[in-house]
């Protein structure tokens, strides 16, 4: 698959990597082994060397999982390039929607000690701040951060979900190698300043949620099919009205797959990554069937007759309804 250099700090990782978040929660029923085997097909079979997870993906099974994983075989952790995130605190009794935000020096030492522990690895190759609190100097969160890179204990350093401004003031303290934040036909927000600042600056730009969380595969037709405990029964652009109107965009876009012989996923996946050449795409799951077609993307070339088509089908702001709750929508862009 081919490999795509995040920015200017020297981390290679191929084009499109895996999210892992859904394998633990947000999305469904959990499965292990077949998580386990999504992995192993991923990284041995595909040749995928870029996996994505954070600690409060299942409050720290996601982490625990891939470390199961990455300790299976004795060559496993020397091909993959582990990214993970912290600076979002939950709590065990949490119903619905909380998110505490913590980017405090202390939290960082802290919260990287834990992660590594649960990876069973000395060294995370990219660590995000998953989210900003604005309460804290970025300059201290970087700080923080540049120490750990210091001491051995994180290669890269990453921010998820910043401001253009945000990130040029973290940038002066320490390189940062990676933005991530959500991009895919339906969620255009980082094209305002985010990209062109990331462009500017030399920094990679790490794609999430490239399926508009499983929408644009065109295989979510109601709100009612979702598990109970499924995140999208919470973001308003799964809500029924929403869901109807952004339906027939993807109805759109499913046309051009299928004259393209190509499966929906495979075009929104490549959309992303026709973008710049400096964008690689996470798309997640937890099973193998969908993998294999996501992988496929890679391969896919879009001319321009195609890309003018689906910016004309899908212009920025067609997608009705926010993308998260509103408690989460207050994290973004700080
Ligand atoms: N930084 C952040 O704040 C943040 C936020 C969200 C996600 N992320 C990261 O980004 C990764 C990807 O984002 P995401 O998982 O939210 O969304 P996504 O990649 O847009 O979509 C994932 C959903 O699409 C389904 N799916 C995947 N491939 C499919 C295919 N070929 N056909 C039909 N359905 C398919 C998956 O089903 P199954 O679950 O059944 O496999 C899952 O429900 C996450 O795993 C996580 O690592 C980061």
């Amino acid at each position: 698959m081919e490999h795509r250099s995040l920015g200017t700090c020297g981390l290679g990782v191929t084009s499109i990597g895996l999210g892992c978040m859904g394998m633990s929660e947000f999305y469904g029923v959990r499965d292990d082994a077949e998580s386990l085997a999504t992995l192993r097909d991923a990284v041995d079979r595909h040749g995928i060397d870029f996996l994505d997870t954070a600690d409060m993906y299942g409050m720290g099974h996601n982490e625990e999982l891939l470390g199961r994983f990455l300790h299976e075989a004795p060559d496993r952790r020397s091909r993959v390039r582990l990214a993970t995130k912290f600076g979002i605190r939950r709590s065990a009794d949490e119903s619905g929607y909380v998110r505490i935000v913590d980017t405090s020096a202390a939290y960082v030492r802290e919260a990287c000690e834990a992660s590594l522990r649960r990876l069973g690895i000395e060294t995370i190759d990219l660590y995000y701040a998953h989210r900003i609190n604005p309460q804290v100097p970025i300059e201290e969160t970087v700080t923080a951060m540049a120490e750990l890179v210091r001491a051995g204990k994180v290669r890269h350093l990453g921010l998820s979900e910043v401001s253009a401004g945000t990130l040029r003031r973290a940038h002066a303290v320490h390189p940062i190698t990676a933005v991530q934040s959500e991009y895919s036909l339906w969620t255009r927000d980082p094209e305002a300043d985010v990209l062109p600042t990331c462009r500017e600056l030399g920094v990679g730009f790490v794609a999430y949620s490239p399926l508009g969380r499983g929408f644009l595969t065109g295989t979510i037709s109601s709100t009612a099919e979702l598990p109970s405990d499924d995140f999208r029964r919470l973001s308003p652009r799964f809500q029924n009205e929403a869901l109807a109107a952004n339906r027939v965009l993807v109805e759109q876009v499913t046309e051009v797959a299928n004259e393209l012989s190509i499966s929906p996923a495979q075009l929104a996946i490549a959309w992303v990554l026709h973008q710049a050449p400096f964008i690689v795409a996470i798309p997640g799951t937890k099973r193998r069937r969908y993998l294999a077609d996501n992988v496929s993307a890679a391969e896919v070339r879009l001319d321009a007759r195609t890309l003018n088509r689906l910016a004309t089908l899908f212009p920025v702001g067609a997608a009705r309804g926010a993308r998260y709750p509103d408690a989460g929508m207050v994290t973004l862009n700080k």
